[in-house]
């Protein structure tokens, strides 16, 4: 399915590419109409079953600020955010994600999501008053990769915490960075991203050219959303950024003193891809929240797109420490328009997971070693370096 011909191979180990070395033979057609200018991934809207609960960990543990709450519902907004919020958490009956809302650039651009959508035989809503507080005219829609995707121009305006060292904590968030979905297939889900407007930064292939995940973007860093390999659709996480590593660590340092440790399920950790500092979470529901950092700009029109092997050691994890099977295997449900959670449907191409621990996959750190890891490694060899 992938074009190697045009991939240079770099003194860092991976390749890079002009194009997004992804094809798909399972394509949803191209609308005819011009996709919506989207901005930036903007808010996620998080069913949680125990408000209180989940208010407490995005609150008191990680500061996340209260731009307005009700007995429903708890909007939350990071520290440099000026639009009413970046995270709803609402109460119901199944932990899930209601939506993946995006920011376009004019309210004109709703209508060409609408279009768009239709086009594609999509359920489409579109509602003058918003779908949450503090959010106007708004569109949402079931994808044709089956996630709840909304979008929106008008917002409430609230003040910019940046300032407001008095409030800062060690552990500060201070922007909403990306979503991450699960789908099973991701050259598909890539070019009908593409289609929508996004460019691809990165991706992991091995050298048949299944895809295994797929990073992309609107605003100019490494994403505004990824796609990862698995059984689908299905919320990977949410990520929130913060200004420096050293935040990351004082996140850690809080959840070890508030015993709550097992909140940390990855990390803390360098990226191979991505190149960012990263620490995952799980919320009291078992949603995904990354701690992110110090990724890089991506905004010029020939950014180079970068394509990792899968059997590369460092690609998930630059220090080469093991992914926990939690990580590949555990994602949120997402719901449809009327709340009810979408069928998930098996990934069918290779795991990422099963081609980097089964009996015939190698992974390597050293893409000419002959050794695989050296002797002293190998009694932790599976779940050690492998993953
Ligand atoms: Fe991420």
């Amino acid at each position: 399915m992938t074009d190697m011909t045009d991939r240079t191979l770099t003194s860092s180990g991976f390749y890079v590419s002009q194009e997004a070395p992804i094809r798909t033979d399972n394509p949803i057609p191209t609308p005819s109409s011009p996709a919506p200018d989207i901005l930036r991934c903007a808010y996620m809207e998080l069913v949680v079953t125990d408000l209180k609960v989940s208010r407490d960990f995005y609150v008191d543990v990680l500061g996340l600020y209260v731009t307005e709450e009700d007995e429903n519902a708890v909007y939350l907004r990071s520290t440099e955010e000026f639009i009413h919020h970046n995270l709803v958490l609402r109460q119901g009956p199944v932990a899930a994600v209601a939506a993946f809302s995006y920011r376009v650039r004019t309210p004109e651009d709703l209508d060409k999501a609408v279009a768009f959508y239709s086009e594609l035989g999509c359920r489409v809503e579109r509602r003058a008053d918003g779908f949450t507080k503090g959010i106007g005219d708004s569109v949402r829609v079931e994808d044709p990769l089956g996630f709840p995707y909304e979008f929106f121009y008008e917002t409430t305006h609230v003040e910019r915490l940046a300032w407001r060292y008095d409030l800062h904590t060690p552990g500060e968030l201070v922007r909403l960075d990306h979503f991450n979905q699960v789908t099973p297939d991701v050259p598909r889900a890539t070019k009908f991203m593409q289609d929508l407007g996004f460019r691809v930064t990165e991706d992991i292939q091995d050298e048949e050219g299944t895809v295994y995940a797929a990073w992309m973007r609107r605003k100019p860093t490494v994403h505004d959303t990824a796609m990862t390999g698995g059984d689908g659709p299905r919320m990977h996480h949410v990520a929130f950024a913060t200004h420096e590593k050293h935040n990351i660590l004082a996140i850690c340092d809080k959840l070890g003193a508030l015993r709550m440790s097992d909140r940390i399920e990855r990390g803390p950790g360098r990226h191979g891809v991505s190149n960012a500092f990263y620490l995952y979470l799980r919320d009291p529901d078992g949603h995904r929240v990354e701690i992110y950092t110090q990724d890089y700009y991506t905004g010029d029109p020939d950014n180079p797109v970068i394509t990792w092997d899968v059997h590369d050691n460092q690609r998930r994890d630059w220090w080469g420490n093991p992914v926990v099977p939690s990580w590949y295997t555990e994602a949120s449900l997402v719901l449809d328009l009327d709340g009810n959670p979408q069928p998930v449907v098996a990934r069918t191409d290779s795991s990422e997971m099963a081609v980097t621990i089964g009996a015939d996959g190698f992974s390597y750190t050293r893409s000419d070693d002959s050794e695989e890891m050296p002797a002293w490694k190998q009694g932790e060899y599976k779940l050690g370096h492998q993953l």
